[in-house]
């Protein structure tokens, strides 16, 4: 009874272990896995539907899994990650993280949780993460950080960006933990509590982004408590996402102001002409040397010389970017702000729909150097005016940037540029030149030029000989045949250049960049030409992958020779032959086979021409189509020696003689001669006496006589051997040369050996003295036919003569004696 129990309850444990194993293993078996990796163990999960984090290979260095759908992740989601660098997990919903989940990532340097919906931070999320420089908790929803400092322990954090539109309160010790940044943004649009000295401990502070919209509306004292704890002459601070209309909103700055900052951007600011002018008020004698306004809307009428009492001598840079005026037509023109303008020695305004810029306002840039007016509305008539006619205001300009306007003249733009005496950079790209000139004059001073996406379709001497750096990538070049003797770099990718153009037109050139053209392939003596070419640039054109380009290419890609191939090999990819189109170069193989086809064709033709000779000589040495045209007759024979013996089952019928005699037609004289008289017309006497009870004369078969005329040679000696009951060889030297002869000795062989008769069914005549030895070797069918049969010899003694006539006739009726 014990036993069956103990059974049972074994079952039980058994039944329970897997049943928690089962539990064990489950969540895993729902997890989904993400395979999405590249070479460089970086996997891009990201907009792919993740409810939970996916499995993906420990071997991970960067995991991407924004815009997924993912809630929650757990304490064993990460395990084994322990080399990963770099996870996001942007854009996401998350809400709760467990406080142990990210302890394996111990090597984890960038860490992005933004756009989620963490509504608290827990420190101990980044207890483990030692190796941590960059922190991104951008955009959730929680209110606080939280104490204690949720940074404490992350002594390698440089780059640290914090708040949401939720964040309400900042309080000292929030940052305890962080020392020293590179950089530091604050999402505070919406920040009522901010204990003062907060941000202040961070330093050296790199640069400083925060957003405050609110406090700058309605809590002066807090945005200046804020801006003044991260201003520092050498931070870049960014302000963004402020509405700045009377005087109190731009109170703030003053603090700044104070703290002496020299680099200030404003970004997504509107901005009416009181706030502007209060600002320059706050900023007077300030030396703040950079301002910039990206995303800048002007409510007012840009009546702003009120300020001009203000001191802004160190102002030197101004850069506006993406600018409205909400008004343009009240807008009043530039002049105003001449004392605005006569400082800066680097203006940029771009993308600001800017149609001219009047030649009275170049003429107050005095300090001018750099003049960026790219992605405006320029046309020619307009940059005339802008650059005076070419009468060479601005004197200082060194760079000037016109790219992405509606320019069209190149000679006008020559003309225009050609007194700007210091003149070293024009970038004229984006633009509709579609032709230019034959010659042209240039400031001697050019040193870049850029003409890409410019559609150009020839290029001609008017390219100044002084440049270093040429753009003419993206326009409809088929060929360049200009020398620049100066030039150091050339980008020429696409365009429709068919080869590299020679290195002897730029005997200076360094760098050379020429994708997307209509490239086969290039050569050794192609780069030969260059003499100073170091780095090169060729991906993405329809190569030709013959053995020569393949092994030519790789040996520069290995860095044999003075040339680098500076992009990524994985875009130098075959277009041709068509069954290596989309590989890529460097890891083709081509064998030598296809490599040297001629010589493989030439070698392969020698080779098998020697092996049939060879073949030839060998076969004709062992007498093979001797042999074959035996075997076949052979066969050819038997099927029809069957075919007979089926038509008459009495065998005995068919035997209508008594030998065949098989002989040389060179021996024909003997055996008509002699034999043929003997035992045919045999003499009565001797008969009489030799043998009474057989008076019968012997029938012979010769095949002069008894052969069916029109029957096939062999079918008539097969059948003559079946017919006769023996067979009679004379052997000779004429017979061992005799074909026919040979054929009927083997088949008399294989008919001797086949049927009943027995092996004395063969007589062996020897006309002359011939031994076994003398009887070529292939004849082995006879040779072994004379080592096992006894033969008669023809006596040349002419007494001996009837002993033979009589051994012969005894040998012929042998059987027949025996019979009775
Ligand atoms: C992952 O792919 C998305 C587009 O599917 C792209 O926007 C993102 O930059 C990629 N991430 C990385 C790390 O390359
Ligand atoms: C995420 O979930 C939302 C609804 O909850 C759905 O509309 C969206 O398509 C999902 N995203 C993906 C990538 O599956
Ligand atoms: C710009 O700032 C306004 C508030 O002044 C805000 O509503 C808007 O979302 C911001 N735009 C961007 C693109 O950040
Ligand atoms: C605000 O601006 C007006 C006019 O520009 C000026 O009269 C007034 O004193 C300013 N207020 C402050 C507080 O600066
Ligand atoms: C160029 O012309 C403008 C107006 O036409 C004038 O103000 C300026 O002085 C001239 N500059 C030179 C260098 O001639
Ligand atoms: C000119 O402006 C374009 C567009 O902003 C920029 O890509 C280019 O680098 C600028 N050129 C120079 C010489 O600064
Ligand atoms: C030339 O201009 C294009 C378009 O503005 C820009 O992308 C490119 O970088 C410039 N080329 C050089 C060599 O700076
Ligand atoms: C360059 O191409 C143009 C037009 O395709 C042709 O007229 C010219 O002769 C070519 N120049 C050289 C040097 O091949």
């Amino acid at each position: 009874m014990g036993q069956p129990t103990n059974l049972y309850s074994d079952f039980q444990i058994i039944l329970l272990l897997s049943l928690c194993w089962g539990q064990r293993s489950n969540p895993d078996d729902e997890r989904p896995s993400c395979g999405r990796c590249d070479l460089r163990l970086s996997c891009n999960c990201s907009f792919d539907g993740f409810t939970r984090v996916p499995m993906v290979t420990d071997h991970a260095l960067s995991l991407d899994l924004s815009y997924n759908n993912i809630t929650v992740v757990t304490d064993d989601d990460l395990t084994g990650h322990r080399q990963l660098r770099v996870l996001s997990l942007h854009g996401n919903k998350i809400a709760e993280i467990h406080p142990s989940a990210f302890n394996p990532l111990w090597s984890l340097e960038e860490l992005d949780l933004s756009k989620n919906q963490l509504t608290a931070l827990d420190q101990k999320w980044f207890n483990k993460l030692e190796a941590l420089q960059q922190l991104n908790l951008l955009n959730n929803p929680y209110s606080c950080l939280g104490s204690p400092s949720v940074f404490q322990g992350l002594v390698r954090l440089r780059r640290l960006h914090f708040g949401g539109p939720v964040l309400e309160e900042l309080k000292r010790g929030d940052l305890s933990g962080v020392t020293e940044l590179e950089e530091l943004t604050v999402h505070a649009n919406n920040l009522m509590r901010y204990e003062s000295g907060t941000l202040a401990y961070v330093w050296p502070l790199g640069r400083v982004t925060l957003s405050l919209h609110s406090p700058f509306l309605t809590n002066e004292a807090l945005a200046s408590a804020v801006l003044s704890d991260v201003s520092y002459p050498e931070t870049p601070v960014i302000i963004e996402d402020l509405h700045l209309i009377g005087n109190d909103t731009v109170q703030p700055f003053r603090a700044a102001a104070k703290k002496r900052i020299r680099y200030l951007t404003l970004r997504n600011i509107s901005l009416s002409d009181e706030a502007l002018v209060n600002f320059l008020e706050e900023f007077s004698g300030v030396p703040l040397t950079f301002f910039m306004g990206d995303g800048v809307t002007l409510t007012g009428e840009g009546r702003w010389e009120r300020a001009r009492w203000t001191d802004q001598k160190s102002f030197d840079e101004f850069y506006i970017r993406n600018a409205v005026v909400l008004d343009v037509f009240k807008f009043v023109s530039f002049l105003e702000l001449g004392f605005l303008l006569q400082y800066p020695r680097k203006v940029s305004v771009v993308n600001c729909k800017v149609f001219v810029m009047p030649c009275l306002t170049s003429a107050l840039l005095k300090n001018l150097q750099y003049l960026d007016l790219s992605d405006n509305l320029l046309s020619d008539m307009t940059l005339k005016e802008t650059l005076c006619d070419g009468n060479g205001t601005m004197k200082d300009l060194r760079v000037l940037n016109i790219s992405g306007n509606a320019l069209q003249s190149f000679s006008l733009l020559t003309h225009l540029v050609l007194k700007l005496s210091k003149l070293t950079h024009l970038d004229v790209s984006r633009n509709g030149y579609n032709s230019m000139p034959q010659s042209c004059s240039w400031p001697s001073t050019l040193r870049y030029l850029n003409l890409s996406w410019t559609s150009l379709t020839t290029i001609t001497p008017c390219l100044p000989k002084t440049l270093k750096v040429l753009d003419l990538s993206n326009n409809d070049l088929k060929n360049l045949s200009q020398a620049l003797p100066a030039l150091r770099e050339i980008h020429l990718s696409g365009n429709k250049l068919l080869r590299l153009p020679s290195g002897s037109l730029f005997p200076n050139l360094q760098t050379l960049t020429i994708q997307s053209n209509t490239l086969n392939m290039f050569s050794h003596s192609d780069l030969q030409s260059y003499q100073r070419l170091q780095s090169l640039q060729a991906g993405q054109n329809k190569f030709v992958c013959s053995c020569d380009f393949v092994d030519f290419f790789q040996s520069v890609m290995k860095g044999s020779g003075d040339v680098h191939l500076t992009d990524g090999e994985e875009t130098y990819i075959c277009d041709s032959p068509l069954f290596l189109q989309g590989e890529e170069l460097g890891q083709v193989h081509r064998s030598i086979v296809e490599c040297h086809q001629v010589l493989f064709v030439s070698v392969s033709c020698g080779v098998v021409l020697f092996v049939v000779i060879l073949l030839s000589v060998l076969l004709w040495r062992l007498h093979a189509i001797w042999y074959l045209k035996m075997t076949w007759a052979w066969l050819n024979a038997k099927r029809n020696s069957r075919q007979r013996r089926c038509k008459d089952r009495d065998s005995e019928a068919l035997l209508s003689f008594d030998a065949f005699v098989s002989y040389s037609e060179r021996d024909a004289s003997w055996v008509e001669n002699f034999l043929v008289p003997e035992l045919e017309e045999p003499r009565e006497t001797d008969e009489g006496i030799m043998n009474p009870r057989h008076p019968r004369p012997l029938t012979l078969c010769l095949h002069k006589r008894d052969f069916l005329p029109g029957n096939w040679i062999v079918d008539n000696i097969m059948s003559a051997m079946e017919r006769s009951r023996r067979t009679i060889f004379v052997l000779s030297e004429n017979f061992v040369q005799s074909d026919w002869c040979r054929y009927e000795l083997d088949f008399s062989h294989f008919w001797l050996f086949d049927g009943d008769s027995g092996r004395d069914a063969a007589i062996l005549i020897l006309l002359e003295p011939l031994s076994k030895d003398d009887v070529p070797k292939r004849f082995c069918k006879l040779r072994k036919l004379m080592s096992s049969t006894t033969y008669l010899e023809w006596p040349q003694e002419e007494e001996k003569v009837e002993g033979f006539w009589r051994s012969l006739r005894h040998a012929l009726r042998g059987e027949e004696e025996e019979d009775d």
